[in-house]
């Protein structure tokens, strides 16, 4: 006779649901209320001495109540964030997040599903925000896609495609080895550092992504491309990609994607746009035709936790025919073999178009938004993030203390302070100095570039809660300072 033994088995849920249920009212209340009056705080303050030595703490191995875990993250984290919610930075290039999308992630845990593939609901919605880009950005309706963790892997995922489709033979069983000829690819030297890493994680190399020289609007030099194309060939390489970029992360500016198209259909090569932020203005009835010929890439990469303003993370790659993206990455395996009923049927296994296995459910935050929103706000928001960058511009050119360096064409501002007479050195120092001096007085986050060899203060408006007033008070805190540190020296 079998004896069943009184075990003491253990569940992560709470012995307590209502006290769970009342600190989650709690943190749910807290939360709105933090991104309803983030206004009134500085976007920024340095993490302190003593709280960056508490989170180097051993694993704690006995239990608290959650209510005092939250206190010290109330106490502890949630004052020092990066500062992107805030309406005044425009640092780097960092979506601002949205209240509806902050729910959705509550609801998408909860869920908890696994993107990898199988017959679930959460697979049908992700096939709904792909098929809601590929139409809002001009890809034709069979093209599939996938969403990933933000441009970077969008990219990789894209270059990862082109490179396995035009290699020529069958690089993905015999390896970068069995390559016949050097495989180079091209991008201007305006290029995104994930571009440069995708051709290392690809085996390529740094040196085989060929980085052309920009002309004035620092767009990619055509004649120059095709130079180096032509070089190449004769050098016996063999080119395979190139990269346009849809608003680059220096300047904002778009290549000629048209030209691009047709000289990469001219070569045989494969097309891939990084439209990280840039490839959104074509939502936009008064900026899509910036970026013209996007439509017409083979993968196309952008993010949706930049100027879609959900939160990070969240990016897509689309792949202009299907068949070329499964082939790149789907694998067979006995424990992933599909099924025609139960959970391990389903018609899209994501799982087969990029490196991830298990994939969250980053697409309920873009469905949520989008239907609670509308398209039409995208439209409105995109477009009065460039229209303020204008305004920036127009404030900086008519101010004879400050100087813009180099063209707007999008939603990037850079300039700096220059009284007029200072040299280059001096300059350069002190636009550093006033950059970290906005930061740490809480005033707002630009980042800072160098363009053309001038160091330049950078503003990258992808924030649904700046208004016009925003960049008066950067303006004016700009002259300040800037007198300030003449004063000082
Ligand atoms: C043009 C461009 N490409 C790629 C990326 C990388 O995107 P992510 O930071 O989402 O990985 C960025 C980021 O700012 C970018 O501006």
């Amino acid at each position: 006779m079998t004896t069943f033994e009184k075990t003491n088995e253990l569940s992560l849920d709470p012995t307590d649901w209502d006290a769970l249920r009342a600190l989650g009212h709690r943190m749910l209340d807290d939360m709105l209320d933090f991104q309803a009056t983030v206004r009134e705080r500085a976007p920024w303050q340095p993490v302190p001495a003593e709280i960056k030595q508490a989170l180097q703490a051993v694993p704690p191995e006995q239990p608290r109540d959650a209510a005092d875990v939250y206190a010290d993250f109330q106490a502890t984290i949630l004052p020092y964030p990066l500062g992107n919610i805030h309406p005044r930075f425009w640092g780097w290039v960092i979506g601002t997040g949205d209240p509806v999308s902050v729910l959705a992630e509550l609801l998408a845990a909860t869920m908890n599903p696994n993107l990898g593939g199988g017959e679930h609901v959460a697979n049908y919605v992700e096939l709904q925000v792909i098929d809601w880009f590929t139409a809002l950005l001009g890809f034709p309706p069979e093209a599939s896609g996938l969403l990933v963790s933000g441009g970077s892997m969008a990219n990789l995922v894209g270059l990862a495609v082109g490179r396995n489709v035009r290699a020529g033979f069958d690089l993905r069983k015999e390896g970068l080895a069995a390559a016949p000829r050097q495989l180079v690819f091209y991008a201007s030297e305006e290029t995104h550092s994930s571009n440069i890493k995708a051709a290392e994680l690809l085996g390529l190399g740094s040196d085989a992504l060929r980085l052309i020289p920009v002309n004035d609007a620092f767009e990619i030099d055509l004649a120059a491309l095709q130079a180096a194309i032509a070089a190449d060939k004769a050098a016996g390489l063999q080119p395979f990609a190139i990269i346009g970029h849809a608003g680059t992360v220096n300047t904002g500016a778009t290549d000629d994607l048209d030209a691009l198209a047709d000289l990469a259909a001219q070569e045989g090569l494969w097309f891939h746009v990084d439209g990280a932020f840039g490839a959104l203005a074509a939502l936009a009835p008064g900026l899509r035709d910036r970026v013209k010929g996007m439509e017409r890439a083979d993968s196309l990469a952008f993010d949706l936790h930049k100027w879609i303003g959900v939160p990070i993370e969240a990016g897509c790659v689309l792949i202009r025919r299907e068949e070329d993206h499964r082939q790149a990455f789907a694998t067979t395996a006995t424990y992933l073999t599909h099924g025609d009923r139960g959970t391990a049927s389903g018609a899209v296994w994501f799982g087969e178009y990029g490196p991830q296995l298990s994939r969250g459910f980053r697409a309920l935050k873009v469905w949520m938004a989008f239907h609670t929103h509308g398209v039409s706000a995208y439209r409105q928001v995109i477009q009065q993030n460039v229209d303020q960058a204008a305004y920036l511009s127009a404030r900086v050119d008519s101010a004879p203390e400050m100087e813009r360096l180099a063209p707007t064409a999008l939603n990037i501002v850079c300039f700096r302070y220059n009284p007029g007479h200072l040299d280059e050195a001096r300059l350069n120092a002190l636009n550093q100095e006033l950059l970290i001096r906005l930061q740490e007085r809480g005033i707002a986050v630009p980042s800072g570039t160098v363009v053309h060899g001038h160091y330049a203060i950078r503003v990258a408006n992808v924030n649904h809660r700046s208004r016009r007033e925003d960049f008066d008070t950067l303006a004016k805190a700009v002259i300040d300072l800037g007198r300030e540190l003449i004063a000082e020296s």
